[in-house]
């Protein structure tokens, strides 16, 4: 095809980024990879495709409108995609300054250069060129035992996460509104899978129960989330930005609904069968109940059908195959997490 030939992403180096990076350079397009590479980011994500001819990386902040103007100017992308962004709740709690820096005004300063850049294309690359801004589902608040998330579900962000990710989403929006800058949006659920950084629920818990350590589930544990596999993401995301049409956003899920504490019990069994451990017993003899997440909601769950009867998207993974690929995965890749133990806070959930 003749579309998204030459792709900018922004936090290319963090966990979803580097997928969608892998995928495209697979794919032979020309990627270039615009991160700042704070705590989260990371090149040894990008390893495989280093080196690769058509691929570039740019050590650059979102906020820094010069640097993304040259890097437009240089790289002269057909598509962007917009995936840099803090991305942990709990963070967002002790410290929401830099949410509202990257999230929101990082976004405003990508959308105030697209457009310009943008408007200095011809008639046929302003046809093609597309700005596809990555968010999530937390937008939409928290839902009770019942309903799923659709597209038109009135946003209601509960952290300082969430809000700056709301705030974020109606700029774009705007953009598109306002000056017609053609943009695509899409709301995924949570992600699991290799690369995670070991702040988040699935990847601390392999590594945590790998090594003995105390499994930190909050409040009772009764707390929901929809899993997506990462590499699925990065297939609905190809998609949305190829061939999404401009002004639309598209939710993703995984159709895997779980309790937390299920998921933790998930990966005790897996990690009991895979790498029995006398010394440490039974896995889930390590999960201890810790003090709730402030404003914790309740249950997060899609409903895809929109990107499944436009697009024809589907995940690969049932949570079941895919949780058991990610264990392996850590497992395998010590030489990948080890190095990043020392950057996560324990002390932050008083397990130091
Ligand atoms: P991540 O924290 O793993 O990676 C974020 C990346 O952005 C890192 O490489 C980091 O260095 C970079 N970055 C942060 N601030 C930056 C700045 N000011 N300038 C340039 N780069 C910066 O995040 P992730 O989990 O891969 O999430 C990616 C995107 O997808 C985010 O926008 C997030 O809101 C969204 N999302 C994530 C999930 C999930 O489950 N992880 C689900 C839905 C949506
Ligand atoms: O829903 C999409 C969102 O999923 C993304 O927008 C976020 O960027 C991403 O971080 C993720 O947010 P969550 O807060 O759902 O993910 P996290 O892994 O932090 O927590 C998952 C659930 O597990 C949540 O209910 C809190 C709980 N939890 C988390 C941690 C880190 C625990 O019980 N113990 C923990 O130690």
């Amino acid at each position: 095809t003749s579309i998204a030939q030459r792709v900018l992403v922004t936090g290319g180096a963090g966990f979803i980024g580097s997928a969608v990076v892998r995928r495209l350079v697979r794919q032979g397009r020309a990627v270039l990879t615009y991160d700042k590479l704070t705590y989260a980011g990371n090149l040894a994500s990008l390893a495989e495709v280093n080196g690769h001819a058509g691929y570039q990386f740019l050590k650059a902040d979102i906020c820094d409108g010069q640097a993304f103007r040259a890097a437009l100017q240089e790289f002269r992308p057909d598509l962007v995609m917009h995936l840099a962004a803090e991305s942990h709740v709990d963070r967002s709690i002790d410290g929401p300054g830099d949410f509202i820096n990257t999230n929101i005004v990082g976004t405003y300063t990508l959308l105030d250069e697209a457009l310009r850049y943008w408007r200095s294309l011809d008639a046929s690359a302003q046809k093609r060129f597309r700005f596809h801004h990555i968010s999530t589902d937390e937008v939409f608040g928290t839902l009770g035992a019942d309903g799923l998330f659709r597209e038109d579900t009135p946003y209601q962000p509960n952290s300082p996460y969430s809000a700056s990710k709301a705030a974020s989403d109606h700029l774009v929006r705007a953009w598109f509104h306002t000056y017609g800058l053609p943009v695509v949006m899409s709301n995924c659920s949570n992600n699991y899978g290799p690369y995670h950084f070991p702040e988040k629920l699935i990847p601390l818990t392999i590594l945590n129960a790998l090594e003995g350590k105390p499994l930190p589930v909050y409040g009772k544990g009764e707390n929901v989330r929809d899993w997506l596999y990462v590499d699925d993401h990065a297939a609905a995301l190809e998609l949305i930005a190829t061939r999404g049409r401009p002004g639309e956003s598209y939710n993703v899920g995984g159709n895997n609904e779980r309790r937390n504490i299920d998921v933790v019990r998930t990966i005790c069994a897996i990690m009991d069968r895979v790498v029995p451990d006398a010394a440490i017993g039974p896995r889930e003899g390590l999960i201890t109940f810790v003090a709730d997440r402030p404003g914790h909601d309740a249950r997060y769950a899609i409903d895809a059908t929109k990107l499944t009867n436009e697009l024809g998207w589907e995940p690969s993974e049932t949570f079941e195959s895919g949780i058991e690929k990610t264990v392996r995965w850590y497992l395998d890749n010590g030489a990948w997490w080890e190095p990043l133990k020392a950057r996560y806070d324990r002390a932050r959930i008083g397990l130091a």
